[in-house]
Parts: structure tokens; C-alpha cells; sequence
């Protein structure tokens, strides 16, 4: 009957309200012009009144279409004030939990579909490989395996129990595919990427997630082998459409059809955008206004047939009706609203999440803080320990792009760590505070004080110099207290779309205020507030402890208190590798079999820390891995078990993690790569066994051809606690002709 209907209504509709059903704008700008004049089938960056007028606005169009909502809910309903702020995508990532992203997923659903909104851009499956590239906080990380099980973790959540459940939303997997494999870490550049590449680790997370029923899918800025994305039919039809048998949605980037005009300079006007774009399978245009008159434009020159155009308008318009708009548009529910934004049982688990997602990556033995003791005073150094803005990070209400809400999400949802360690700390200890130095600075724009029409030019951030007024306050603080703790990291200006970074290192007075700290000889513990792996100065070396916490959401001062203070394990792993240089890039531990030792004259390739890395206040040890059946077939399982023993005096959750090489390949091919992994509870002294299954097809390399095969011959299984060498159990075995 949905086909029916959907033909009924294609059949009465007017060019206009067909081209206006492929348009996705942007609710802030002038509605009435969207809805009324350009028809729009869809709005985003919303809030529960733009919502209800848009709403108002269609049912004054004449066949009253219901619009779809869409909006960027990505670590938590990002911009609706009073919503729970989750960490950011990597900073969960780190807790290698999918069940936990998934339930952060629902809970997002359940918060965004109650202020009306129908689809979420989340979440993000890209690559993180060039750590320059301002948006690795949005990933899940630098492993296809991981991100692929966590996407698909999250798009369950958010998807819940189908299209006509009103508490869930449409999950996009974006940006497809390979637009973080940017030049230099630039975002938006060329993405200089072989098909072969492309299929070898780009592409999988996205197969899985159109596989198992993600409904939309969003394409990337970039241009891969001079086309942009959005046109590039071999991706969209071959690859999604075709060979993957995907049926959902496809929404451009931002205004990507406008820049193929004015920035790619691909297409001559809008009219000849338009056509290319719907042509190449677009369903869903987001944020080129102008798409409205350069299709009109295109079917009247004869540039677009309008049988492709009715195409593309019936997908929209079928997702409308399985939704079931037409009947409930879902319009935001006040009554919902209070129950569920910001409740009770979110914030226990955005707590849960903050606590699984803190990494500890050095420590001397100084960390948990000894609680025991009677007195204890810490310094709570840094520019990072009392600032509830960079904690919640990128795509957050109070984030940089503050001009997206009416104000900043309420200071006393977050927890900072300042307020962190001042509620928790024995009683009888003292917690005493000095920021020690400032990371960036508002100055006149260099460009000049006004642009070439006269307008003022608003100030510009930059670095700032290091301030010995408040190095030395810190300094003097450092050396009256037991332990200093220092929050150090990257201001959300530097974070973010189309803010990359030239430079890993951390920014303003932030070294100055390391060195000094540590020469005091007061045990120095850094927590790393980052919204991705930084490189830190040689005086954090000698640190007494490192800490990375990611960006953690609003819950996630506490956490990292709890972790200081010894009432919580650390469990966070990485999902991305630590450079040691920026010029070491990329650093992630899959790269390919290279000669010479891939490595540098003045510096090693080694990264700072590794893939998988990450210590607790325990220790686990791994003993008798060994492979149930050495020779497997080609339609087997690899069937391994391995021995874990909580070898320390806490409980643990352990993650094992199971690597594969392929010891001869036809054509070059990473040295190792996650296969599976697996989490287990250790109690103190505990041991167990823990199976392992990785079916052989996993264990496929694309060859020349670009086809994904399994070669027959000798691999060997790697289990162990991180992607080091060093770290890692060996087990071979074969894989006999198929
Ligand atoms: O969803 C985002 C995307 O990730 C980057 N460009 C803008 C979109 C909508 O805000």
C-alpha cells in the first residue's frame, strides 16, 4: 500500500513541490521562504519552536507533506540545552564497549524524539589517520574492526525498534566514504585514495552498517580521483546501492551541491549541480537553497529528466509514509520532554560511560591517590581543570559554535574536575586551584580591522604566550601541596570542522606550566583533556602519571576523580594511536608492510602509545594461547582460547584483544589487524578462559584486482592486551585451498 500511496501523491504533485521534497534546509534561516516558497521536505538544526512552526508552516501548503526533522544529535542531543552530553565519539570509543554506545545511543533517540526530532547525523565511521585533522574527536578511532562493531552498536540505539517507534530516530552513517583521508590533515581537501584502498579499509565499517539496516547514509566533502563524492556514481550506484543492496536514504554535506559550483568548480551553474547530483542518486540536499531554482532550471533545459527527479522524490516521500508522518508528525511532547531530557537515569549512564572511557597511560605507582592518609592537599593545576565548555567538547550547546543555541548548556549539569576532586576527596584533604596558564588569546584579525566592504573583522583566536605571573602561582601552589594535578589539552577552537591543526603540540603557556610543574619535584599528575591524542612535552615524561580523558561530557570531572582517587579501576583502552611528533603522521598501527623499516633518520616510528594500549591500578597477565584446529577452511572459524589472571590486588574488566597476520601476501598488506575482542571481569587472583572466534572470511586482503580474498597458506593469531609487539601471544595457522 506504501507504493500506492506514494504514486498517488508523486502523480498530483506539481514540479515545484517535487524539486522542494529533495531539499533539506536549515531552520534558522527564513521558514517561510523554505517551507512556503521552496516547498523544503526537511529542516535541520532545529529546536522544539522552529519545529512546531515548520510544522504550521507545511500544513498551509497545498498537499500539507509532513516535513522530516533532522538534526546533528551526536554525543548526546547536542544542541538542546538541558540534553545529556555523553562524551565525545573517541572518548567513548575508548571503553571498547558496544552494548554501552548503544545504550548511549537510545538514550540520545530518546531525548531527541521528544523535542520532534526524526534523524540524527550520527555516527561518524571515518578513519582517523592524520591526527591533524580537526574532526578525529568525532570517530571512533583509527581500526576498521572497532569502528565497524561500535557504529553498528550505535545504530541499533538510535534506531530502536524500527521506523514507527516514536522514540527512536534515523541513524546516518557518514561522511561516506574515505573523507578523513585528507592532505595533511586539511579538512575537506582531496582524499587521494585508490578504489582498492578505499575497499580495503575505508569501506567495510559503512558495508556492515547498510548491511544490517542503517537508514541513511550522509557523503563526505571530499573529491576522490577528481569527483566529489556527491557525484561519484561509482560509490553511490555500483558500490551502495548496487553491490550492497542498500535501500535507505542519501543526504549531501553541507551545501555540497552549491560547492561543486562555487569551491570545486566542477559544474558550470546550479542548474547543471542539480541535475549531476540527482542524477548520481542523491536523495536528500542539505543546505543549498539554490538547489530549488537550478533544478527547475535543469528539467526545463532538458538537463535532468523528470523521471529521475520522481526517482529520487518517491524514496523521500516512502521513508515519509513508513514512518508514518503523514498520520504523526511527531511534533515535540513538553510533557516528554521534562520526563526524559537531562533525567536522572541519563546521567547515571553518562557516568558510566565518562568512567569506561578515561585512559591511563603512565603511572608510577602514585595513582589511585593514597587514600589512607589522614591529610592530603592537592593542586588542581591547568587551564582545562574548571572549564565545563572544552569538557563537553565539538558539537556540544556551549561548544565554540555557541551562536547555534540562545545560550550555553546550565553550568550545573557538568562536572569539572575541579569540582570533581573538591566533592570527593577524604574528608580532612584539601583541594586548592590555580589555572597556571591561559591556551589562547582573542586578537585583531592580522588580515586587517575591516573587510574590503568596510565591515568590521571580528578578533581571531591564537596561541598565547606563556605567563609567568601565573606559572609561578601554580608553581607555589605545586610545592605546598602532596600531589599536583595538572588538566592540560586543546581549547575547542582548535577542534572541529575545518579546524585542523598544523601542530600536535599543546598550545599556549600549557608546556611552560608542564615544565615547571614537574621541576618542583611534587608528583605531577597530567590529565590529558584532549580532544584527541596530542604530543606532549619531554617534562611529561616525567610525570608521575598520564591520564587521557578525551573530552568527557558532563559527567566526566567526576569520573576522573573517581579514577584519581582509586574508586573507580581505569579500563580505557585506545582506539587510536599517540604520535610521539607531528611529523610523525600518520602513526595509526595498521599501516602496510614497507622497506628501509618505514621509519625516520632522527626519530623512531614507534608511536607514543599504541592502538589497544592502556594500564589500570591491576595487573592481568596472559598465558597458553592456542588455536583449537591449526588448519581451517575457508568457510571455518578460527577457534582459539587464551588465559587471563588478574595478576593485582583490584577487580578489573579486561580487554582482550585478538590480532591477525597474514604471513605472505600477493600484494602488500598491514603487518596485523584486529580481528576480535572480547571483555572479561577479574575479580583479585582470578583467572579465566577466554574464547576467541574469527571467521576465516575476516580474514580476507583485497588484491590487486580489488577483490577481497582469503589467500590460502600460514597466518599467525596474535592475543594480548594492546596492538604492541611486545604485548602480543602468537599462534599460527593454515588456511588450506578452498
Ligand atoms: O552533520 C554535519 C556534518 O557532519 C558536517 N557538516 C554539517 C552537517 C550538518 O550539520
Amino acid at each position: 500500500p506504501i507504493g500506492h500511496r506514494v504514486a498517488d501523491l508523486l502523480g498530483r504533485m506539481t514540479l515545484p513541490e517535487k524539486v522542494g521534497q529533495l531539499l533539506q534546509l536549515d531552520a534558522r534561516d527564513d521558514l517561510d521562504d523554505h517551507v512556503l516558497r521552496r516547498n523544503t521536505g526537511s529542516i535541520l538544526h532545529t529546536s522544539p519552536e522552529r519545529v512546531v512552526r515548520a510544522h504550521a508552516l507545511t500544513a498551509r501548503t497545498r498537499l500539507r507533506i509532513p516535513l522530516l526533522v533532522a538534526e546533528d544529535c551526536i554525543h548526546g542531543h547536542s544542541f538542546h540545552v538541558g540534553a545529556t552530553i555523553f562524551p565525545t565519539q573517541l572518548g567513548m570509543a575508548a571503553s571498547w564497549d558496544a552494548e554501552l554506545l548503544a545504550a548511549v545511543a537510545r538514550a540520545t533517540a530518546v531525548e531527541a524524539a521528544a523535542t520532534g526530532v526524526h534523524w540524527t547525523f550520527s555516527p561518524v565511521l571515518c578513519i582517523a589517520r592524520d591526527l591533524r585533522w580537526g574532526r578525529v574527536d568525532e570517530t571512533f578511532g583509527e581500526d576498521p574492526v572497532l569502528i565497524g562493531e561500535l557504529a553498528s552498536a550505535m545504530v541499533r540505539g538510535y534506531q530502536g525498534g524500527g521506523l514507527t517507534d516514536t522514540t527512536a530516530v534515523l541513524a546516518t552513517a557518514k561522511h561516506f566514504a574515505g573523507y578523513s583521508e585528507t592532505q595533511g590533515g586539511r579538512d575537506a581537501s582531496e582524499a587521494d585514495l585508490s578504489r582498492r584502498k578505499l575497499r580495503s579499509w575505508f569501506l567495510p565499517p559503512f558495508e556492515r552498517v547498510a548491511r544490517e539496516g542503517c537508514r541513511t547514509f550522509m557523503l563526505g566533502y571530499q573529491t576522490t580521483d577528481g569527483v566529489p563524492i556527491t557525484v561519484n556514481s561509482w560509490l553511490l550506484d555500483e558500490v551502495l546501492r548496487g553491490e550492497w543492496g542498500y535501500t535507505g536514504t542519501l543526504v549531501t554535506d553541507w551545501d555540497n551541491v552549491g560547492r561543486m559550483v562555487w569551491e570545486q568548480r566542477v559544474q558550470p551553474d546550479h542548474a547543471h549541480a542539480a541535475a549531476a547530483a540527482v542524477r548520481a542518486g542523491n536523495d536528500m540536499v542539505m543546505a543549498t537553497p539554490l538547489f530549488f531554482e537550478g533544478a527547475l532550471e535543469a528539467v526545463a533545459d532538458g538537463l535532468l529528466a523528470e523521471g529521475d527527479l520522481d526517482r529520487a522524490v518517491a524514496r523521500v516521500l516512502t521513508l515519509k509514509f513508513e514512518l508514518g508522518l503523514f498520520e504523526d508528525p511527531r511534533l515535540p511532547d513538553a510533557a516528554r520532554q521534562a520526563a526524559v531530557i537531562g533525567s536522572a537515569e541519563h546521567a547515571a549512564l553518562n557516568l558510566r560511560v565518562a568512567r569506561r572511557s578515561l585512559v591511563l597511560l603512565r603511572n608510577d605507582g602514585t595513582l589511585p591517590l593514597d587514600g589512607d592518609r589522614a591529610t592530603g592537599r592537592i593542586a588542581v593545576v591547568g587551564p582545562l581543570a574548571d572549564d565545563a565548555q572544552t569538557q563537553l567538547g565539538d558539537w556540544a550547546g556551549s561548544s565554540g559554535q555557541a551562536d547555534w543555541l540562545p545560550d550555553g548548556q546550565p553550568r550545573e549539569m557538568i562536572t569539572t574536575v575541579l569540582d570533581g576532586l573538591r566533592a570527593l576527596v577524604p574528608a580532612g584533604w584539601e583541594v586548592v586551584h590555580e589555572r597556571g596558564a591561559d591556551i589562547l588569546d582573542l586578537v585583531p584579525d592580522p588580515e586587517g580591522a575591516t573587510f574590503p566592504d568596510g565591515q568590521p573583522r571580528p578578533p581571531v583566536v591564537l596561541p598565547c604566550e606563556p605567563d609567568p605571573e601565573l606559572i609561578a602561582a601554580a608553581v607555589a601552589a605545586a610545592r605546598a601541596a602532596d600531589w599536583v594535578v595538572a588538566v592540560v589539552g586543546d581549547r575547542i577552537e582548535l577542534v572541529g570542522e575545518g579546524r585542523s591543526t598544523a601542530t600536535l603540540e599543546l598550545v599556549g603557556g600549557q608546556n611552560a606550566l608542564l615544565d615547571a610543574l614537574v621541576a618542583t619535584g611534587t608528583p605531577v599528575v597530567v590529565v590529558l583533556l584532549a580532544s584527541k591524542p596530542l604530543v606532549l612535552p619531554r617534562s611529561a615524561g616525567d610525570a608521575a602519571a598520564l591520564l587521557w580523558v578525551a573530552n568527557p561530557g558532563m559527567r566526566g570531572g567526576q569520573a576522573i576523580a573517581e579514577v584519581l582517587l582509586g574508586a573507580v579501576e581505569p579500563t580505557g583502552r585506545l582506539p587510536i594511536s599517540f604520535a610521539r611528533h607531528a611529523g610523525q603522521q600518520p602513526t595509526y598501527y595498521n599501516q602496510v608492510r614497507g622497506q628501509h623499516g618505514n621509519r625516520y633518520a632522527d626519530l623512531t616510528q614507534e608511536p607514543a602509545f599504541a592502538f589497544g594500549e592502556g594500564l589500570s591500578y591491576t595487573t592481568v597477565e596472559y598465558a597458553d594461547l592456542a588455536v583449537d584446529a591449526p588448519v581451517v577452511g575457508q568457510d571455518d572459524r578460527v577457534e582459539a582460547r587464551v588465559t587471563v589472571r588478574n595478576t593485582g590486588a583490584r577487580p578489573t574488566r579486561e580487554t582482550v584483544q585478538a590480532y591477525v597476520s597474514d604471513n605472505v601476501t600477493s600484494v602488500s598488506w598491514a603487518d596485523k589487524e584486529l580481528k576480535a575482542f572480547t571483555q572479561v571481569d577479574l575479580a583479585p587472583g582470578e583467572s579465566a578462559v577466554v574464547r576467541l572466534a574469527i571467521p576465516v572470511g575476516d580474514c580476507a586482503i583485497v588484491d590487486a584486482a580489488g577483490r577481497r580474498v582469503v589467500e590460502p597458506g600460514e597466518f599467525t593469531l596474535l592475543v594480548g592486551p594492546s596492538s604492541r609487539d611486545a604485548d602480543l601471544l602468537r599462534a599460527g595457522f593454515t588456511v588450506k585451498q578452498a
